[in-house]
């Protein structure tokens, strides 16, 4: 039997400026995962650079924190069974451009001319970094 999990999803600064906050959170609610908090946040760098510490030093990673630092995010977070696994499934693949139709991304998210991917939405990839990533953005 699986446990109920938890995981957390961020509605990215392009998702939440597009008005699609409501758009993800209406499709982790039809798939049958509860929201059980949720706070629209001006993410800190030090936030972020903990959020993304994984990624320190890889090409991407400071246009990330400032495009992430770039407006308001909405951090969720998600219970579920299995819902670490199948919230990335209704994400979808990390580059828009060719992420499956029918998933977030795939629908919403596209590149862009400076490099950056708009994807959308994050979400956790394993039980340990849904408990890690929770305690940055749900720390109080
Ligand atoms: S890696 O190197 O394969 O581990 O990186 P990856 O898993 O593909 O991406 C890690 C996070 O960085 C984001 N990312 C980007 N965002 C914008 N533009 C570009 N070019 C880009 N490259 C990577 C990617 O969306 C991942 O963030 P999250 O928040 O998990 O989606």
């Amino acid at each position: 039997m699986s446990a109920i999990e938890e995981t957390l999803v961020l509605v990215k600064p392009d998702g939440v400026q597009r008005n699609l906050t409501g758009e993800v959170l209406a499709r982790i609610e039809r798939k049958g995962y509860s929201i059980v908090d949720l706070r629209m946040v001006q993410a800190k760098r030090d936030q972020l650079a903990a959020h993304y510490a994984e990624h320190e030093g890889k090409p991407f990673f400071e246009s990330l924190i400032e495009f992430m630092s770039s407006g308001p995010i909405v951090a969720v977070r998600v219970a579920g069974t299995r819902c670490i696994e199948g919230f990335r499934s209704l994400a979808g693949t990390t580059e828009p451009t060719t992420a499956a139709p029918g998933t977030i991304r795939g629908d919403f998210g596209r590149a862009w001319e400076d490099g950056m991917v708009r994807n959308i939405v994050h979400g956790s990839d394993s039980p340990e970094s849904a408990q890690r990533e929770l305690a940055i953005w749900f720390a109080d």
